[in-house]
């Protein structure tokens, strides 16, 4: 039986989270929280004091086999929600700050570091399908996928999204940080020599910037059910 491959591509902050996690619900696929392992490896790297010193060569051996040997498990429960485990602490929460963000997309410019997590992130490929959300979900980890979808949003409305996220978390944040830090995120992203942020040749690219969240799943169940047909 084929392993049927959907990859969710796209900047941080375009609702591609959200969207993967509905999408492996309704279709009952697994999901690959791709970034969710960088930040992992960003953290894991920054609690061992590693993190600023990754361009010298001993630590960044030092770094690739920590990369190889992470010990990292998602844990799905009833209500379809993930906790993420590191060395058995659970780290849900603590990865998903702007801090580990950073430390990640740190990681994520490394191409060697990107190596190391490459075999990790094929075996998430299991019948009857995967959903894989990430920036090179498509263009590196799963060229073979059967459907291929970028989604993006401008900076601003990306900014507002997560500024409303990080307020329901409690905490006080300014809109002008976030996009600051988005358009940095963005930058680093797009412009790294190895698997930089852009879309697939064949991905069905949209722009959520004016969009909810139902509307997109709409296009992308549309798209996807006509991919999976054929
Ligand atoms: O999607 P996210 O914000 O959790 O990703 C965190 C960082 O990891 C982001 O700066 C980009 C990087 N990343 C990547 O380079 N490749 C992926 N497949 C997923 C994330």
């Amino acid at each position: 039986m084929t392993i049927q491959i959907i990859t969710i591509d796209g900047p941080s902050g375009s609702g591609k989270g959200t969207l993967a996690a509905k999408l492996a619900e309704h279709y009952q696929f697994h999901l690959l929280d791709s970034g969710a392992i960088y930040r992992l490896l960003g953290f894991s790297l920054y609690k061992k004091a590693l993190l600023d010193a990754l361009n010298e060569e001993n630590t960044l051996q030092q770094c690739e086999e920590i990369a190889k040997n992470l010990d990292i498990k998602f844990v799905t429960e009833i209500n379809s929600t993930t906790q993420i485990f590191l060395d058995g602490e659970n780290v849900t929460e603590t990865i998903r700050t702007e801090q580990v963000g950073e430390f990640a997309s740190k990681v994520a410019a490394i191409p060697v570091l990107r190596t190391a997590l490459f075999e990790r992130q094929r075996a998430f490929a299991q019948a009857p399908g995967l959903v894989a959300d990430g920036r090179d979900m498509a263009t590196s980890i799963f060229p073979e996928a059967q459907a291929k979808i970028y989604l993006t949003a401008s900076a601003e409305s990306r900014a507002t999204r997560r500024v409303k996220q990080l307020q329901a978390m409690g905490l006080d944040v300014k809109i002008n940080d976030i996009l600051s830090n988005i358009q940095a995120r963005d930058k680093r992203d797009m412009e790294r020599t190895v698997a930089p942020l852009k879309p697939a040749q064949d991905a069905y690219i949209i722009d959520s910037s004016e969009l909810n969240i139902d509307e997109v799943f709409k296009l992308m169940t549309d798209f996807i059910d006509a991919r999976l047909a054929n």
